[in-house]
């Protein structure tokens, strides 16, 4: 879809789950390092945008309006999969014997996730729906700082990232 079209803010996010799940599927069934290694860091990417224009765009909107308990939640789901990211960031690939096994491991921490928030009803998306929210300003907002962003980590490279709800522990 061209990034010029306005889309409601939960349309938005559901296209980038479904992007995102292709590429675990082209990731499967991809043969040879340097191809894997591309798709990896292109889900790298992707996963890495999504979870920050839900961080400060999307989840803050929901404040209030979707159940606390479950908005903690996906924030904790993010910085687990940022952790493998990071990992799989860094492994970059054939020097790495457990390359594969993160990758599929980090799609199923997200299968997961995706779960919770489109989960009918009782999902996050659901619950937002319900409230009071302009899903088509959120959405200009998400797409704006979507682009914004897909640019600078497409040019300086994803960035280590920042883990929002942990640091408890450094391991
Ligand atoms: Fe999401
Ligand atoms: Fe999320």
């Amino acid at each position: 879809m061209a990034d010029t079209q306005s889309q409601d803010a939960i349309a938005l996010l559901k296209e980038d789950h479904r992007k995102v799940e292709e590429l675990f599927k082209e990731f499967e069934s991809a043969s040879g390092d340097g191809r894997k290694e591309k798709l990896a860091k292109q889900i790298c990417l992707e996963l890495s945008v999504h979870a920050q224009i839900e961080e400060e765009i999307f989840y803050p909107a929901c404040e209030g309006v979707v159940d606390e308990d479950l908005l903690k939640e996906s924030y904790v789901e993010h910085d687990a999969a940022k952790v493998l990211i990071a990992e799989i960031e860094a492994a970059g690939g054939e020097s790495d014997e457990f390359f594969d096994a993160k990758v599929k491991v980090l799609s199923e921490e997200i299968e997961h996730h995706v779960e919770e928030e489109e989960k009918r009803e009782t999902g996050v998306f659901s619950q937002a729906r319900k409230g009071d929210l302009d899903m088509d300003a959120l959405g200009e907002q998400l797409a704006a700082r979507k682009q914004q962003l897909l640019e600078e980590f497409k040019a300086r490279g994803v960035p280590t990232p920042e883990l929002t709800t942990m640091g408890e522990v450094s391991v």
